[in-house]
Parts: structure tokens; sequence; C-alpha cells
């Protein structure tokens, strides 16, 4: 399934064995992510939006920290992504990376912050690489004018991860959040997407919702790993939304998606907990006077007491 790479990609691994001499913990690198696909090991990754959730991700040893534009409808309460800005995300980005030491950080370039020119991109892609300090930056699509904005990100040395099959920034031309690439001629463009993205420079591609036998006839005609949501068993590696993943969302008031597993039940757990709490406060069970209070000398209260009576 899987082809060795090209030597251009193979020299990374350079940068890789330099970091991890360097630095106190070795955070992953683009070489890392290269070696875990040569080496047929699924890739894995989660968003990750804010300081704890990233402190989780961390912890559970993910290989990439996405900080998607998700951001948008999931922690923030937007409609959609097209609301997120570009200085919301950074706000976020920031909180992402003092949480995660050892994974790969990759942001999303949010809708309207890249599309209009190459110079527009560029500004707000080293926006977020310097004063976000993480490594890599997504965008959505394979279109030509983004082929361009990928190429010249790559040569000042910002690394590019792709995105196609859904894109959800585009859900109002695209008519909704559907499954892409269901007839042979959609499923075509979004591989000649892949191609060009990879010829751009991308070190790797998101599939969402696409077909399997597509996203693996994909994964398996690319140099460059492929990571699926929505997209089958056959990509090289899995992402998924963290309050997905987690369950953080009322399972009552939001649609699970097909593709979603998901691997706890916060939202249920944690109304739970806040119900317990109310009924302990209300009933007087908490606090508890030694066990959550702190004590006071005796003298001391004595004569704070005779002062304060006085005032
Ligand atoms: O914004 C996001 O979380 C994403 C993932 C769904 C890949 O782009």
């Amino acid at each position: 399934m899987f082809k060795p790479l090209r030597l251009s990609i193979r020299s990374f691994s350079i940068v890789s064995k330099l970091n991890s001499s360097y630095t106190h913990v070795p955070r992953k690198t683009i070489a890392d992510i290269h070696e875990l696909y040569q080496s047929n090991t699924p890739i894995t990754v989660s968003t990750s939006h804010d300081y704890i959730t990233s402190k989780m991700v961390d912890a559970a040893d993910i290989d990439i920290a996405l900080v998607g534009d998700s951001l948008a409808n999931t922690t923030l309460g937007y409609q959609d992504t097209n609301e997120l800005t570009l200085d919301e995300m950074l706000y976020h980005i920031k909180s992402v990376q003092r949480g995660n030491e050892k994974s790969l950080i990759v942001a999303d370039l949010p809708f309207g912050s890249f599309e209009k020119s190459t110079e527009q991109a560029t500004e707000s892609a080293i926006k977020i690489i310097q004063s976000g300090k993480i490594q890599a930056v997504k965008i959505e699509g394979g279109n030509e004018e983004n082929l361009s904005i990928i190429k010249k990100l790559v040569s000042i040395g910002i690394p590019v991860m792709g995105h196609t099959g859904l894109t959800p920034q585009k859900h109002n031309t695209m008519g909704g959040y559907k499954l892409q690439g269901r007839d042979s001629k959609s499923a075509l463009q979004i591989y000649k997407e892949c191609l060009n993205l990879q010829k751009s420079g991308v070190f790797a591609i998101v599939l969402e919702c696409i077909p399997n036998k597509i996203a693996q006839f994909i994964t398996n005609n690319l140099k460059i790993p492929t990571i699926g949501i929505g997209a089958g068993p056959h990509c090289s590696g899995q992402v998924l939304v963290i309050s997905d993943l987690l369950g953080m969302k009322n399972p009552e008031e939001n649609h699970i998606a097909k593709f979603v597993k998901p691997y706890a039940n916060f939202y249920n757990l944690g109304v739970e907990g806040l119900k317990n709490y109310k009924k302990d406060v209300n009933q007087k069970n908490f606090p508890l006077a030694d066990e959550h209070g702190y004590k006071v000398k005796k003298e001391v209260f004595e004569e704070f007491k005779k002062e304060a009576e006085t005032l």
C-alpha cells in the first residue's frame, strides 16, 4: 500500500535527529510523520481547540494536534466554520501550543484569511506560525489559486497540509455537508486535486467524507500520507474532531455523523457531575468544613473577632 518516499522527503530525517538532541521534549516533526508513513504505522490526528483539550491530546501521545476551524462550530458555538476570523483562530492556536509539547501542531487557515491573494495567504500563515509557534498550516481545497499559495508557503519554509473531498468552508457551494466523490467524475476530480496538491508540496492530505474505495485508491497512488475522516480504514492516518471523539456534545441536540466513533461520554458525565454539585450545594453537603475548608489558629480568630466587633 505505501511506497518509499523520494530522496527530498527522506532528507527531513536529518532535521528530526538534530531537533531531538537540543530540545528538552522532542516535538514531532514532518520527518517523524513521514517515518510513520514509511513504516506503515497509522498516523493519529485529533483536533484540539484550547489548553485543556490540548493537554489531553499531548498526554495521549497523538501524533498531530490539529487546530481545525471546526473550532468555530464546536468550541465557539458559531453556525459554521466561515464565521471564524484569523485573530480568533490565533487566540486558540496559542492556547493549544501552550498545552502540547510533543505533537506536531497544524492549524487551519480560516475562511477569508487566504483566498484573496498569495500575499494575503502568506501574511496569514506567517502570522500564525510566528505568533502561534506552530509547525504547519492546513488549507482547504486544491483549486488552481490554492496550488500557487501552497507552492509559495512551502518555498518559504511553511509546511502545508492539504484537505479535499468535503471541504466545510465551501459548504454553501457544495449544498451542505455531503459525501463527496459518489460518481466517477467527482471522484476523479478529487484524485486530480490530490495529485496537484502532492505536486505543490503538501506533506499530507486530509480526505474528508469520501467512499472507502476512492480513499484507498488515492492512498495507494500517492507518495505522501492521507489522513481520513469519513474516508474509511485504508488511509495512512485518521483524524477526528475532539468534541466528537470524546462525546462532548449533547447527543440529543446534535447529529453524530456515521464516521464518528465516540471514545468517551464527556457531555453526560459533565451534566451528571454538575447536577450532583448543585444537589450537594443545595443540601449543604458541599463544601464540608474539614474536608474542603481551611483552619485559622484560635488566638488569631479571637484577636480578629475582638477587633472586628469594634468596627
Ligand atoms: O476543522 C477541522 O477540524 C478539520 C478536520 C475535520 C479535518 O478540518
